[in-house]
């Protein structure tokens, strides 16, 4: 494996090793994670632990396998907010909700959920255009603690300003604050949303695709994997799209020089939204 980081301490080829024992001796897969992201992160960890090294740092693992878990926490980014980039949701909104309509039964796949904010801001939607109640949604992450926060549908009040302000700019037309109800600093969302919802673990890189879903919801995910990974990964997002489905990306990812992108056309590009679309369908388009 032959990778480039540009962190002072950590010379590409102790880089290769140290996530090549890690993958060997504990099953840890961060090989296609973009290089300077995970060199950085592990700079921090050797320096809040005092270690000169990777070559150190494996023998302290060694020693310690409960620094795993450190690890897997400070190479996971979990940031999150309610509706974020509501030009997103406003989107999905007017370009995609009118033809999810159209169908009887709807299932939605959020990968990489995070702490659930994404989710319920996109149920919320849903529901306000009377397509909740047909709709199973399904969200998933690989770090089973923000599972855990985001299944509770309780939410820390202190940023709700804003998060009303985003649910206003995506389209909102309610009360935002009838969707939950809220005390000491923190609010919970209505049961009937909250049941709409299976939140279950889930790692993109490692296990098998899940089918077939008229939507999928990738957003923030991909921007730590390498070149190579993103070009699995939407593969396999695109084997678990229906013919036809959607799929929405972060406000800083696009499909324009991924592997797959023939598979797909762009409704919203400022947006990150596509749609999967038949190679036969594009190869007409082209002719
Ligand atoms: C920055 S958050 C994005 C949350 C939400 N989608 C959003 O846009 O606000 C990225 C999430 O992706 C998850 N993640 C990272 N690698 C993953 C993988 N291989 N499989 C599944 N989830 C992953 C992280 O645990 C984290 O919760």
């Amino acid at each position: 494996m032959s990778i480039k980081t540009k962190e002072p301490g950590i010379s590409s080829s102790s880089l290769s090793k140290f996530l090549h024992l890690l993958s060997r001796e504990f099953g840890v897969d961060y090989s296609g994670y973009s290089p300077s992201f995970v060199a950085r992160r592990l700079q921090g960890l050797l320096n809040a632990l005092r270690l000169d090294s990777l070559e150190i740092f494996i023998c302290y693992i060694r020693q310690r396998p409960e620094t795993l878990a450190e690890i897997q926490r400070e190479l996971s980014i979990n940031y999150t907010e309610m509706f974020r980039n509501p030009g997103f949701f406003y989107s999905m909104r007017k370009k995609v909700f009118p033809f999810l309509a159209t169908y009887p039964t709807l299932k939605i796949w959020h990968a990489g959920c995070s702490t659930g904010e994404e989710v319920f801001s996109l149920a919320i939607l849903l529901q306000e255009v009377g397509l909740l109640d047909r709709t199973k949604i399904y969200a998933t992450d690989k770090d089973t603690s923000v599972l855990d926060k985001a299944a509770s549908a309780i939410f820390d009040t202190s940023r709700m300003q804003e998060y009303t302000a985003n649910y206003y700019s995506s389209g909102g037309n309610a009360e935002f604050s009838n969707y939950y109800s809220s005390g000491y600093g923190q609010l919970k969302f209505q049961e009937s949303i909250r049941r709409k919802v299976s939140f279950q673990q889930h790692d993109l890189i490692s296990d098998d695709p899940i089918n077939k879903f008229n939507l999928i919801l990738c957003r923030n995910v991909m921007i730590y994997f390498s070149p190579d990974l993103q070009n699995k990964v939407v593969g396999s997002l695109c084997s678990s799209l229906s013919n036809l489905g959607y799929l929405g990306l972060g406000a800083t990812e696009t499909l324009s020089f991924n592997k797959h992108r023939h598979e797909f056309a762009a409704i919203d590009k400022s947006e990150r939204i596509y749609r999967k679309v038949s190679l036969s369908e594009w190869r007409n388009c082209k002719n």
